[in-house]
């Protein structure tokens, strides 16, 4: 039957993605792409406390892959909402934060020896959406582009369907193929989208699986790489280059596209993380010299591991008790390292050079 894009695609073909996919182009960038996560997992193991790179590396990306569902939020506002978890906070950066708590829980799932699966699919989606997640069933849905109010695309119907489709998937992913890993990645991705499991969520759901599937394959080893960057710098491209997969079997546009941001961002996160790094060791020279009384490296460490930080952060890493804590933040922003503000009863310390740093 002839594709329809305002028809259910039950047709939707199972992965492997047909042979010779892998022309000389595509394997020539998947070895670029390699090197690149290479350097970029070399710099992030010199970044001398990992809490570094884990907290504000993927809230950025967060932040980024919430922005193409147009969940907008400003940097303060999500740096805010993460210090103050509990308090009420802009509602579209607690669901940024759940992107995040998304991420970590598929991290933390995959170093417990999980590998990517239906179930881990299902509490992503779940985590990200604050909700239950199902898979589709009748439920009629269809992307549409908005402006020309036409159907773009309408994804396979039916749970069973999408369960069988959902195992050809995993299976793809997890066991041994000749085909390369970045090369899987990318294949997966579309087959995900395409499936289109949920309702809603699928996008970002997948977003996470490709950070995901590269530490499973020990392409990466913590979840940072800002690929979502890319995919919304180049959206009207993602979404034309999925569409192409489905109605023209472009496989070899889709791989090329993604391949090159993967190269890309992971350049641009290594880059990201070196500038991390010489602003902790010229933070660190800063505060040795003008407060050698109260400098450590812990207490340095500290004031990157989160781009705000209250005193109680302080007490609990152990570095000093209430008073001395609270003169040391005062102290740093004396010279200027951090910026005081008070939020509700407490004060809260920006570290401003950290927030302009990943905010670009
Ligand atoms: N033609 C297409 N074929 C298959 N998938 C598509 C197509 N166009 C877009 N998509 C996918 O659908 C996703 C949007 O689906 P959904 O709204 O369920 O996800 P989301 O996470 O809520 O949104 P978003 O991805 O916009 O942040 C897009 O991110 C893209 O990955
Ligand atoms: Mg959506």
């Amino acid at each position: 039957m002839a594709y329809r894009n305002n028809q259910p695609y039950n047709e939707l073909p199972l992965l492997p993605p047909p042979d010779g996919i892998e022309t000389a182009a595509v394997l020539r960038r998947c070895i670029t792409a390699r090197e690149a996560l290479a350097e970029l997992r070399w710099a992030g193991k010199l970044v001398p406390n990992q809490a570094i790179l884990i907290n504000a590396i993927p809230l950025q990306e967060a932040r980024l892959s919430s922005e193409i569902e147009n969940i907008v939020t400003t940097q303060d506002a999500l740096y805010r909402a993460a210090v103050d978890a509990e308090g009420q906070s802009d509602p579209a950066a607690r669901e940024v934060l759940r992107y995040r708590t998304a991420l970590r829980r598929g991290y933390e799932a995959l170093l417990a020896g999980q590998r990517i699966s239906i179930d881990l699919m299902l509490d992503l989606c779940a985590t990200i959406r604050a909700s239950d997640a199902n898979l589709r069933d009748q439920e009629p849905i269809l992307i549409e582009d908005v402006a020309a109010r036409a159907a773009i695309y309408t994804p396979p119907r039916g749970r069973a369907r999408i369960v069988g489709l959902l195992q050809n998937l995993v299976a793809f992913l997890n066991e041994a193929s000749a085909l390369d890993p970045l090369v899987r990645l990318a294949a997966a991705h579309y087959q995900f989208e395409a499936i289109h499991p949920f309702v809603d969520g699928n996008g970002r759901t997948g977003r996470i699986l490709n950070v995901l599937y590269l530490i499973q394959e020990r392409l990466l080893e913590i979840p940072v790489l800002y690929l979502s960057r890319y995919i919304i710098q180049t959206k009207q491209a993602y979404y034309r280059r999925l569409r192409a997969v489905t109605e023209q079997g472009d496989w070899q546009g889709w791989l090329l596209y993604m391949l090159e941001g993967i190269e890309q961002t992971a350049r641009w996160t290594t880059g990201r993380i070196e500038a991390i790094r010489a602003l902790i060791d010229a933070t660190a020279e800063r505060v040795r010299a003008e407060l050698p009384g109260i400098y450590s490296p812990e207490l340095v460490e500290l004031v990157f591991v989160q781009p705000y930080c209250k005193i109680g952060f302080v007490v609990e890493a152990g570095i000093a008790q209430r008073n001395a804590a609270s003169r040391y933040l005062r102290e740093l922003e004396r010279i200027g390292v951090l910026q005081g503000e008070r939020v509700g009863r407490e004060m809260v310390y920006r570290n401003p050079a950290l927030l302009e740093l990943l905010s670009t």
